[in-house]
């Protein structure tokens, strides 16, 4: 099978597309993981998943009809129960035939909205639905009222790299260097103390960088300490929340597979901080234009096959990461419990 050389990590969710693109009886497209998807919603509202090729012949059902409850192909008309994926009808059948309609299915996946997206859980080809799947992830919030904006960009770049591009802490003077973040010359030695968490690493509870001009403001305008919780958990998620007395911050990039040379990030971040959405947005979308610009280049270079190297301590995090997958395969091929790559809390120093 291609899919299982190409590094993706399977039987997680993954956001495919935001919410509103989903409306009305319009069938959306979607690539998740070089799985073609078609998503809808039913008349009831509810969003659904199918892998875009009917299973008679192939064709896309994307072309065929939607009326809210079934899919219908436009090939030979065959009609799918959209969130079961399960036939209802075959025009051609005679009474005479003895197929069973409801045995055939359309593939399909499990699918939720949560925080403006919908969330496809991938469950590998050829292998069934864990009893219980587990829920979708949600973007924390701290009060009733608060704003909330998304972001996305696209990177040419397999997954693992966009991943650990962004868990870099030493690209930041260079690619993100400006007036209004940090000066490249306030390059200076930091101390971060990380934890194993399940799935993932933490990057305990700090105050943030000082030489970072917004959380001055912030320390200032509350009077109260700062602090920024930072973690990465598999497949793909690094969230930040940074809280200063009643104040608080919360965002989530996931980095998600399309195919094996594209990835996707999702930003949603969320704040009850008197920072209004057009100026968040303005200096957000300026960072992740510079990543991604960045990314950009790195494909040229990688598509010469080089090696690549990872220093300590600055790459540590990368290293985790490779290793919370290379364990997580592991254990799910000998059914033994997953083996952490960290024995336990560690500091680690770097200059940015
Ligand atoms: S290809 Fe879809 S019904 Fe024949
Ligand atoms: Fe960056």
């Amino acid at each position: 099978m291609p899919e299982s050389d190409a590094g993706f990590l399977w039987d997680f969710w993954y956001p495919a597309m935001r919410s509103r693109e989903v409306r009305g009886k319009r069938l959306a497209t979607a690539m998740l993981l070089e799985v073609p998807l078609v998503l809808g919603r039913t008349g009831e509202g509810k969003t659904f998943a199918m892998r875009d090729s009917c299973p008679h012949r192939g064709i896309p059902l994307s072309y065929g009809r939607f009326d809210g409850k079934t899919v219908e192909c436009s090939y030979h008309g065959w009609r799918f129960e959209a969130c079961s994926g399960q036939c209802m009808e075959i025009p051609s059948l005679t009474s005479q035939d003895k197929l069973k309609v409801e045995r055939v299915f359309a593939g399909h996946y499990p699918c939720e909205e949560h925080d403006g997206y919908v969330w496809v859980y991938m469950n590998a080809a050829g292998t069934r639905l864990p009893e219980q799947v587990p829920a979708a992830p949600k973007l924390s919030v701290s009060s009733e009222r608060f704003r909330i904006t998304h972001l996305d960009c696209e990177l040419p770049s397999h997954i693992d790299h966009g991943i650990i591009g962004l868990m870099d802490p030493a690209h930041g003077p260079f690619v993100h260097a400006s007036w209004f973040w940090r000066k490249r010359a306030s390059i200076h030695e930091k101390e971060k103390k990380f934890e194993p968490i399940p799935n993932g690493f933490r990057m305990s509870p700090h105050t943030p960088s000082s030489n970072s001009a917004p959380y001055r403001m912030l320390q200032k305008y509350t009077g109260e300490p700062v602090t920024t919780t930072i973690d990465f958990v598999l497949p793909n998620i690094r969230t930040e929340e940074i809280r200063s007395g009643k104040l608080w911050f919360s965002s989530r990039a996931t980095v998600t597979p399309v195919r094996r040379d594209l990835c996707r990030i999702d930003f949603v971040a969320a704040w009850n901080l008197l920072l209004p959405v057009t100026i968040f947005r303005l200096f957000a979308k300026k960072f992740l234009r510079q990543d991604q610009e960045t990314m950009i280049l790195q494909a040229e270079g990688l598509k010469h096959d080089p090696r690549l190297m990872l220093i300590d301590d600055a790459d540590r995090p990368a290293k985790w990461y490779f290793g919370l997958k290379a364990n997580l395969l592991e254990s799910r091929r000998t059914g033994a419990v997953m083996v952490h790559p960290m024995n336990g809390p560690v500091t680690l120093h770097w200059r940015s």
